[in-house]
């Protein structure tokens, strides 16, 4: 039976090693991941790192001034050349196993013992490269080019019809805030992201949200697969502490246009990846998957430097109010996890509210048709049907 446009993903694709196996291969390693921000790398050597699908890169600025990436990974016995989320190398990218060293443009350098080896040609030992991406301040990197060309592959192509709006909010002049967080979570990367994907499970789900926002949530996508959702806080004053302070303390930054001082927007790259802007700050929302059923949560923060008390409060008091939207949105993607498995669900239908969830399981279904049965095929046949359906799809 196949699954229509207008009914979510069949369950059985949220816990299953097959299908998880050709996410990986033919979305989310094609997929942009967060290395960090430009602030981050001042000199060079500095570096940011990355993990993704099991896949290990690094970011490095070059002696040139220029971005570079590479994948984390010696040449020599395959060792990870950096262990730390950023740092900064002094002379070389020096591999901890045996000594190898690298240039910060990926050049093989120096091999310890060198006359140990037979007679080797250094250029042929270089890092191999990943791309990067510098978009308004946040560096991106991502391990292959994505199969589905559809809709531009750069992340300002991607974002290009958001860039005006960002760009207010002066991401490139911000720095960090923190190292950030994450926590692992029993649910599969999907089911954490059509959580965050829409915004028709505020009223019930997150009663806290909806008496800061109202009814004024809206939700929107691009045909480039980027989507936004936006809330507005209301003047009237909230019964709960935390959040009628923030909507006392908030600040209303001049910069911004009248429309956004007092908003909070979440803008989602799909499949995994959103970045959320407040007045007060802009925060990621990273769900990295981990295998099936399984998700890395990542979450850090930036803010323009020199932030006032105001503004500091009100970065604590979001903080204090997302904390309990996480914990509720946890709840209800615990419950839902289960759910997918069960015999009494098979797949669900989309509300207009969900415009945003019903592009990124499009999004899913192109890049892997066999998404599209509602029954999952024989164990063991996923690829091969999944190859059939993708060459049915092209004749
Ligand atoms: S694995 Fe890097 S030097 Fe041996
Ligand atoms: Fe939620």
């Amino acid at each position: 039976m196949r699954n229509s446009r207008d009914e979510t993903l069949p369950g059985w694709t949220y816990d299953d090693a097959e299908f998880h196996a050709l996410e990986r291969e033919h979305l989310l390693l094609g997929s942009w991941v967060l290395a960090g921000h430009r602030s981050d790398l001042k000199a060079p050597g500095d570096f940011l790192s990355l993990e993704h699908c099991g896949e290990r890169g690094l970011v490095i600025l070059g002696e040139d001034g220029k971005l570079r990436g590479f994948f984390n990974t010696c040449r020599h016995r395959a060792h990870a050349l950096v262990s730390t989320e950023s740092g900064s190398c002094r002379h070389a990218i020096r591999c901890p196993y045996h000594g190898w060293s690298y240039a910060f443009d990926g050049r093989l350098k120096a091999i310890a013992a060198e006359k140990s080896f037979p007679a080797i040609d250094k250029a042929e030992f270089g890092l191999k490269a990943i791309e990067v991406e510098e978009f308004l301040g946040f560096v991106f990197a991502r391990f292959k080019p994505p199969l589905d060309r559809r809709c531009g592959t750069s992340v300002a192509e991607r974002f290009a019809p958001y860039r005006t709006e960002m760009e207010a909010y002066r991401t490139t002049e911000m720095v960090s805030r923190g190292t950030g967080w994450h926590c692992e979570i029993a649910v599969d990367w999907k089911n954490l992201i059509d959580n965050y994907l829409e915004g028709y499970h505020v009223p019930t789900g997150h009663p806290g949200l909806q008496r800061m926002f109202g009814n004024s949530y809206t939700a929107e996508a691009q045909p480039t697969d980027v989507s936004r959702q936006v809330g507005i806080i209301r003047d009237k004053p909230s019964e709960n502490w935390s959040e009628r302070m923030y909507q006392r303390v908030a600040p209303t930054p001049q910069h911004l246009p009248e429309a956004r001082r007092r908003a909070w927007c979440y803008y989602t790259l799909l499949p995994n990846l959103a970045l959320d802007f407040y007045p007060e700050q802009v925060t990621s929302f990273e769900a990295l998957p981990l295998g099936p059923g399984k998700v890395r949560l990542r979450a850090r923060r930036w803010m323009l430097p020199a932030a006032d008390r105001r503004t500091r409060a009100a970065q604590y008091l979001s903080y204090r109010i997302n904390s309990q939207v996480q914990r509720e949105d946890e709840m209800l993607v615990a419950s839902v996890q289960q759910g997918l498995k069960s015999r009494g669900y098979s797949f669900g239908i989309f509300s207009e509210k969900e415009v945003a969830l019903r592009q990124m399981h499009e999004m899913i279904r192109r890049a892997i048709p066999v998404a599209r049965l509602a029954e999952r095929p024989a164990q063991g046949t996923l690829a091969a049907v999944n190859a059939q359906m993708n060459h049915d799809l092209a004749a």
